[in-house]
């Protein structure tokens, strides 16, 4: 049954920022993107990059290692040379709390 955990803070995660947390032993990449927040698995399935430290366009992180492109609202691949897509996570906003479903 999915439970969940609180991350971090929303003071920890601005606006246009990425950050990887570990989450019941999963490491999980965030995004904030104009207010709302996203979690994905933070390992590009091509080569293993974590994904929080990519760069954020919008909705889209860009793989830091060969810039394969993700969509962080569902984890779809939008670009290669990745091909898969990578698991996205639901997440709530409880006041200025993050907390991830998992
Ligand atoms: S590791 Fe992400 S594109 Fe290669």
């Amino acid at each position: 049954m999915p439970q969940r955990h609180v991350v971090t803070t929303l003071g920890n995660l601005p606006p246009g920022s990425a950050r990887a947390f570990t989450v019941a032993t999963r490491k999980l990449a965030f995004f904030n993107v104009d207010g709302r927040v996203f979690a994905i698995d933070d390992v590009c399935p091509h080569d293993g990059a974590p994904l929080s430290e990519g760069t954020l366009d919008g909705t889209t992180i860009i793989c830091p290692w060969h810039a394969a492109e993700f969509d962080v609202t569902s984890g779809q691949v939008l670009c290669p040379p990745a091909v898969e897509n990578v698991r996205s996570y639901p997440v709530f906003v409880n006041g200025d709390s993050i907390e991830v479903e998992l």
